[in-house]
Order: C-alpha cells, then sequence, then structure tokens
C-alpha cells in the first residue's frame, strides 16, 4: 500500500464529483484493495496529462475507502472526503437519489410522489452539510485563479458555496442527467428549488450533455429567478472512447466470454441477440423492455427459438428499496418469459446481475440488436459504445427521450419508452434489418457516437471556462 499525501495544496485544475476514479475494499485480514473505475471523467481528465497540477476531490463510499482515509491511503491526484457517514446517507440516498434524480428523469409515479416534510427537511440540511465540506476542501485545495470543475447533481450547492469563500476560482459545473421541465421541477419546495438554482448560478459556468437539458434549465431559471443572471451555459455531448473502446474489446478476457455467451445463447450461431446492458435502474425501463420482447415473442411465434434476449442489468443504489424493488422485478419477468417459452434447447432471456465489463464488451460485439429504451437519460453511452465495438453491425432501438437521440435518431430505430407494442414492433423492425444496410447504418451511428471523445470533452469546458 502506497501512502500519498492527498491534500494538494495549490491545484489548478481541480475536479469534484460525489462518485471517484477510485474505490477501496477492506479484506477480512484487513487489507485495502483499490478498484479503479473508468468513464467519461477518468478519461477525460487523464487528457491534461500526469504532471499537471490536476486534483479530483469525492467521497469516501463505503467502508473501504472510510478505513482508506483513515490509514492516510491514496492515489495521487484524489483527495477523498470522509464525511460523517449519516450525513452522506442522507445527501445521498435521501436527497440527491430518492429526490432530485427522480426530479429529473421524471420518475415518481403515484402512489410514490414525494411529500416534502420535515424528513425530507432534515435531509436536506445533509445535502447542505455535504455540499458545505466539498466547497471547504476545494477552497482548501485550490490553487490561485484555479479552474475548479463540479459534477453533477450531488453537488448543486458547491458552485454557489465555493464562490463566496473564493472569489478568485473559475467555477463550472456540469449535470450528466436531464434536466426537468419547468413544470415538474416546481414539484420541489420553492425555497428549495431557488437555492438549487441559485446554488448552480455561482458558477461561471454550467455545461449539458443536450441542448434540450441546457434549455430545461434556463426556463426553469426564468420561472422561479426571472432569470440566468448571467451566468454562461454550454452544451457538450460526451462521445464513446473509440481508441480504448477498439482495444480493450478485443483482448484476450473479452474473446473468453464471447465464447461463452455464444455458448450460453445456443442455435450453432443461428439465433438472433438483442443485447441490453445498464445500471438496474428505474429510468432505464428495463422492465417494459422485457414486456416488449415478450409481446414480440407472442405476437410473433416465428421468432421462438430463433432470438435470445441477452439482458445484463447491474446492481446499482441498493439501499434504496425501491431499487432493491425493481431489481426483483427485473429477474421476476425474465424468469416468467423463460417458464412461458423456453424449451429444452432454447432459453429466450438470459440475465446476468454481476457487474462485468469484459462480458458487456463481449455481448457488443456479437449484438444483432441494441435496446436502449430509457423512460429519461441524460445521454445513455450503451447506445453510443454498441456502433463502436460491435463486429458485425447492429442495430439499435434507441429511446426519443435518452440524450443520445439528439446525435444518433437519424440512423436510430426510435421508439417512445412507454410504449411497449412499439417497442415489440421496432424489435422485429430491427432483426429483419438487411445486412447491407444494418452495417452503414452502424458505420454512421459509430462516426456520429465518437464526435467528442472523453479527453476533448474535457478540454473543451476547461477551454470554455478559463477562456479570458
Ligand atoms: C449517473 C450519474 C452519476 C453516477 C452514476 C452511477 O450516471 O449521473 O453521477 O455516478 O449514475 O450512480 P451511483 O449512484 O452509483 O454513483
Amino acid at each position: 500500500e502506497a501512502s500519498h499525501s492527498v491534500t494538494r495544496a495549490g491545484a489548478q485544475v481541480l475536479v469534484a464529483s460525489n462518485r471517484g476514479p477510485v474505490t477501496y475494499s477492506l479484506g477480512d485480514d484487513g487489507t485495502l484493495d483499490a478498484k479503479r473505475g473508468g468513464g467519461g471523467l477518468v478519461s477525460g481528465l487523464s487528457a491534461i496529462g500526469d504532471d499537471a497540477d490536476a486534483l479530483w476531490v469525492c467521497s469516501a463510499l463505503g467502508e473501504g475507502d472510510r478505513e482508506a482515509v483513515r490509514r492516510g491511503v491514496g492515489e495521487p491526484g484524489v483527495r477523498m472526503l470522509d464525511i460523517d457517514a449519516a450525513v452522506h446517507a442522507d445527501a445521498y440516498n435521501g436527497v440527491a437519489n430518492s429526490v432530485l434524480w427522480f426530479v429529473h428523469h421524471m420518475l415518481y409515479q403515484t402512489p410514490l410522489e414525494p411529500a416534502f416534510g420535515p424528513e425530507f427537511r432534515a435531509q436536506w440540511a445533509s445535502y447542505e452539510a455535504y455540499n458545505r465540506a466539498f466547497a471547504e476542501a476545494l477552497a482548501e485545495s485550490a490553487g490561485p485563479g484555479a479552474a475548479v470543475l463540479v459534477q453533477d447533481y450531488h453537488l448543486a450547492l458547491v458552485p454557489g458555496m465555493l464562490r463566496e469563500l473564493r472569489a478568485d476560482l473559475r467555477i463550472g459545473h456540469f449535470s450528466h442527467t436531464p434536466w426537468a421541465p419547468v413544470d415538474y421541477f416546481r414539484m420541489l419546495p420553492d425555497d428549495i428549488a431557488e437555492r438549487l438554482l441559485r446554488g448552480m448560478l455561482g458558477a461561471d459556468r454550467l455545461g449539458f450533455l443536450t441542448g434540450r437539458w441546457a434549455d430545461a434549465f434556463t426556463a426553469c431559471c426564468v420561472a422561479v429567478l426571472g432569470g440566468t443572471s448571467g451566468t454562461r451555459i454550454g452544451v457538450h455531448g460526451l462521445g464513446a472512447d473509440a481508441d480504448f473502446l477498439r482495444e480493450r474489446s478485443r483482448r484476450a478476457d473479452v474473446e473468453e466470454r464471447l465464447a461463452a455467451l455464444r455458448e450460453q445463447i445456443g442455435g450453432d450461431g443461428t439465433r438472433k441477440v438483442v443485447v441490453r446492458v445498464d445500471r438496474t435502474e428505474l429510468s432505464k425501463n428495463i422492465v417494459r423492455g422485457l414486456h416488449a420482447y415478450r409481446l414480440l415473442l407472442d405476437e410473433r411465434p416465428e421468432w421462438r427459438e430463433r432470438v435470445v434476449h441477452v439482458a445484463f442489468a447491474y446492481p446499482s443504489r441498493q439501499d434504496l428499496a425501491v431499487y432493491r424493488d425493481y431489481t426483483a422485478e427485473v429477474s421476476r419477468v425474465a424468469s416468467a418469459i423463460n417458464s412461458a417459452y423456453g424449451t429444452d434447447s432454447w432459453m429466450p432471456v438470459i440475465l446476468h446481475v454481476k457487474d462485468d465489463f469484459a462480458r458487456s464488451l463481449a455481448a457488443y460485439r456479437l449484438a444483432d440488436v441494441a435496446l436502449v429504451n430509457p423512460i429519461r437519460d441524460g445521454m445513455n453511452l450503451v447506445a453510443k459504445e454498441v456502433p463502436v465495438v460491435s463486429d458485425e453491425g447492429c442495430a439499435l432501438v434507441l429511446s426519443r427521450e435518452a440524450g443520445a437521440f439528439e446525435e444518433l435518431g437519424d440512423d436510430a430505430l426510435v421508439v417512445n419508452p412507454y410504449d411497449v407494442s412499439g417497442t415489440a414492433q421496432a424489435l422485429h423492425t430491427a432483426l429483419t434489418m438487411p445486412s447491407a444496410e444494418r452495417a452503414e447504418r452502424t458505420k454512421r451511428l459509430a462516426a456520429s457516437a465518437t464526435s467528442l471523445p472523453p479527453s476533448q470533452w474535457f478540454l473543451d469546458q476547461l477551454q470554455a471556462l478559463t477562456a479570458p
């Protein structure tokens, strides 16, 4: 275990996010095991180079992380904040993931609509304390005139708080989620809505994944505050990392998973494969996707034995009961399809719930159809990664509510995520698409999907923030 100083005073570029680039697990024998994560921010930040004076401020998320902080173990360039566990739980589970995430994705359903009473007010106090801890750490670690890039709905108050502590900094905030339309956003208590918007407007510049989300944010500011008080707003549509994906998806571990998946699918390579890969997340609309697949088998019996749905639904936010229930529902519906239609030689749905990136890439490679049908999604990188990795071309069934729709809509088969019949029809159209057309579309999808690689996405934001 290497030990590093985890506070880099005088950093010139700082990133702040709830989830950092590394997590620690604590073994029974007391050893700490570090696991590095992937994603757009990780490759984006690496674009500014190792010796740049950069610091990533993030939160300790589990016992392993907390122990690492206590022991002073860390990675260079990462400062992990050990915020009181109860405060973090209220801020992350209570406010960020149960309220803000639900508002921005319009996920509330009767009778689960929120009732903002004393419990919420207490959680909100934790959300403020959590944001303040980040603002203070950033104020402490940032060099004179440094650029600070704050990420996502967990940290919406940080720009305003940081501005008060350090007027010299350039502060940006980026939203990786959709932004709610005015009427839905105003479900929040008025004072909270106001504080959230003012908190974000404390930044010099705000970034969103698509014009649609940026416009919705502006509309909320106009409705609630009368305007955006001069804060600049930009759109940066994060793309897939083509170089990384092409190299990574050809490695031996992916080849192994590919062979195993082919074996599981059966049918000597004659079966068509519909693939989906998601966190088990209500906004991803996995259950309606399964219902659509079931309808396809029901209404078009010619597909029985000839198609397999490979569904990877990885665990997410399991502290929340609605996520646990949803996870159970996904399993239940998948099993029901297998009992109703499966035969000795054919399993209609192959569901995997254990996170495995190499296996996801293997599924991308062999997919004939990718199903990406979120109720709402900031961008959705699966839709962008599949066409890049696909071996022989893949038809994309894509929800018009995914941010990726703005760039990929022309070459995808576009669906309304609530329309199960329409989704079943789109699956049929995708499965019967002539292979030449499929290959052509995949090529164009891959080109659009990779037009803004993570490194450029990050540098563009940094440059826009620090431009005079
Ligand atoms: C979305 C959010 C991210 C978040 C990720 C995973 O993409 O925009 O901020 O990190 O989901 O969710 P989790 O709660 O596990 O961090």
